[in-house]
């Protein structure tokens, strides 16, 4: 949530910044600034509500001649998006600017204890809290470094931070407590930033700030050490993607990008895990806890949003592949519930930023409670992934739009081949196994030829774009695919959408159809097919429209239903992956029509990085 970028270096610094907030909008975008320390050793500061390039606007870059500056783009929390709220804040005598990502949870506290001693607020947010604080400590230590330090030691609460002062101009200070800060270190400059996308056009070599560090970066130096004063020896890492796949390449959206990536971003999933012969899987994340995992008593899976889906699509795969019982845990309930775990329990946390503040928090519930604790991340040496013992990098590559499409895909298959590895570890026999790895390698080209039907899907979605509700219904492996698809539509057309189990219809929302009332139905051949042409037959009877999901050859279905979209057979417990594709098609071309921001919805960000 929020995006920081920051620069410090020999280049002017103000289109490296604002190229950098283009990179990190799908973070926010309701509001932008910038805070500069010009050559004259003066801090400047731009901000105003709206999108990056309206910031752009505002500034004369010819004007500004400065090498280091900090900016944010914003996803509100406290106080509306408008330029106050905006970052950066000043402290009260205007010469310390910071820009903030995370929640200060005592604010009111510090706020009303500053307020006392005389201390002025023009913002509603909590962020010019500490941009206040840091000066009132300035005053007495006369240390930017000091400062900051000593604010953050009386934060309760979540920040990623950078600060610029005109105290000391040719220094920026970050620091980070559950929300992510990353160093670019290039030459004779760094480039700091909330993630990776807008450092690697610089620079590869970077360091992942840990939780409670921070850094003091001037032109040629830094250094780290703890918010209480400990140095710390912080491991470069080389960024592993390339500025490619952070672009639109063509695509009018990152959305339809990330979708057509499916069939390359699968395969990278299993690629070099897959042991095809031995009907086998093989998992290097997962190695050091082997033993542990064969004596696993039960799983619990932890995730929000489209992670969350995927979970749903596990219990049912581990259930069936190993035998082993799953919970599905919403993150943000997890450890407000005082979850049973026992000694032989593992947490699976799944994400695909591995950023969400409601994931993390539940690992570490979790691990406070002595699970062992393993991550499905995509994003590498993101706090997930640092913060589990072990795990499995699904490798999708980034993921830019806000609506989650690849990373979803790229959940299902790392899930089904850490089934197939539990359940060969149990009772699965090798025949059976090798039928599931030939499964999973026919699935990029079977995904391949869903993209090629998008025009049709594309004509499905203007048809129904007026409707103002939709109905999603799946049964077994897909009625979380009934719940995914029903989530992407909310997110991007803003129409109301429901997903439910098919036969739990009858027990309420079947009151809601009529003519008006599309349903989507995922009704592919497999144990329960019958089942679900009921309840196909119970909405028909009622004038719904129907939009069936099926497999090709299905002609008795195609009589029953207004339109039917078309689908390779696989195994049932692939089929979510399959299914899922034309339902991300619906919700984009739908959004589309009804003129909507698809990368960009509103009130939604990429990574909640905020409880
Ligand atoms: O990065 P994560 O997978 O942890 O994110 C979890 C949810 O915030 C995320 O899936 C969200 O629901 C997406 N916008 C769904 O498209």
């Amino acid at each position: 949530m929020c995006g920081i970028v920051a620069y410090i270096g020999n280049k002017k610094s103000s289109h490296i910044l604002i190229n950098g907030l283009q990179r990190l909008e799908y973070r926010g975008y309701d509001s932008a600034g910038l805070a500069f320390i010009s050559e004259d050793s003066k801090l400047q500061v731009f901000k105003n509500q709206g999108k990056v390039k309206d910031l752009d606007r505002l500034i004369d870059h010819k004007k500004i001649n400065s090498h280091i500056g900090i900016a944010h783009t914003r996803w509100a929390t406290h106080g509306v998006p408008n330029n106050t709220n905006a970052h950066p804040h000043y402290d009260n005598s205007k010469n310390i600017a910071l820009v903030h990502n995370g929640i200060i949870e005592n604010y009111t506290v510090l706020r009303t204890k500053l307020i006392e001693k005389g201390y002025t607020f023009e913002s509603q947010t909590d962020t010019e809290v500490l941009a206040v604080l840091i000066g009132a400590i300035y005053e007495q230590t006369k240390d930017l470094e000091s400062a900051v330090r000593n604010a953050l030691i009386q934060v309760e609460g979540t920040f990623g931070i950078a600060v610029v002062s005109s105290y000391e101009p040719d220094k920026i200070i970050t620091a980070r407590r559950g929300s992510p800060m990353v160093l670019g270190i290039g030459e004779n400059e760094f480039i700091l930033a909330s993630d990776a996308s807008a450092i690697i056009q610089h620079t590869r070599q970077v360091i992942y700030l840990d939780d409670n560090e921070m850094a003091i970066i001037t032109k040629n130096h830094y250094f780290t050490k703890t918010i209480y004063n400990v140095d710390t020896n912080s491991e470069i890492q080389e960024i592993l993607y390339n500025l490619d796949q952070i672009e639109k390449g063509g695509f009018d959206y990152f959305m339809l990008k990330e979708i057509h990536e499916q069939p390359i971003s699968f395969e990278n999933t299993f690629r070099g895990r897959l042991l095809v012969d031995e009907g086998n899987v093989k998992l290097g994340g997962l190695r050091n806890i082997e033993d542990k995992l064969r004596n696993a008593e039960k799983i619990i899976i932890t995730a929000c949003g489209t992670s969350w889906n995927a979970a749903l699509v596990a219990e049912y795969l581990i259930e069936n592949l190993a035998r082993i019982p799953v919970e599905v845990e919403y993150a943000s309930e997890f450890r407000y519930r005082n979850p049973v775990i026992n000694q032989n329990d593992i947490v699976f946390a799944i994400s695909q930023s591995g950023e969400t503040a409601d994931t993390l928090a539940a690992i570490k519930e979790a691990k406070q409670k002595g699970a062992l604790c393993c991550g499905i991340v995509n994003a590498v040496g993101s706090s997930i992934a640092r913060e589990t013992e072990a795990g499995i990098y699904i490798h999708a590559g980034p993921e830019i739009g806000v609506a989650s499409t690849k990373a979803f895909t790229s959940q299902l298959c790392a899930f089904t081949l850490l089934s197939l590895y539990l359940g060969r570890m149990r009772n699965l026999s090798s025949t059976e196994g090798m039928n599931i790895a030939k499964a999973i390698t026919q699935i990029p080209s079977q995904i391949e030829e869903i993209l090629q039907n998008s025009e049709q899907i594309k004509k499905i979605a203007v048809k129904y774009s007026k409707s103002k509700n939709y109905i999603y219904l799946g049964r077994g492996y897909n009625y979380p695919v009934a719940l995914e698809g029903a989530l992407k539509l909310k997110e991007i057309s803003y129409i109301h959408a429901e997903g439910y189990p098919s036969a739990e219809m009858k027990h309420g929302p079947i009151a809601l159809i009529d003519e008006n009332m599309p349903v989507v139905f995922i009704a592919t051949r497999d144990e329960i097919y019958d089942k679900v042409k009921s309840n196909i037959q119970e909405v028909l009877a009622r004038k719904g429209k129907i939009i069936a999901i099926a497999n090709y050859g299905d002609t008795e279905l195609a009589e029953l239903t207004d339109d039917i979209i078309y689908i390779p057979k696989t195994l049932p417990m692939l089929t979510p992956v399959l299914s899922v594709i034309p339902l991300q098609l619906l919700a984009y071309y739908t959004a589309l029509e009804l003129g909507r921001d698809v990368d960009r919805p509103r009130n939604l960000a990429k990574s909640v990085t905020v409880e």
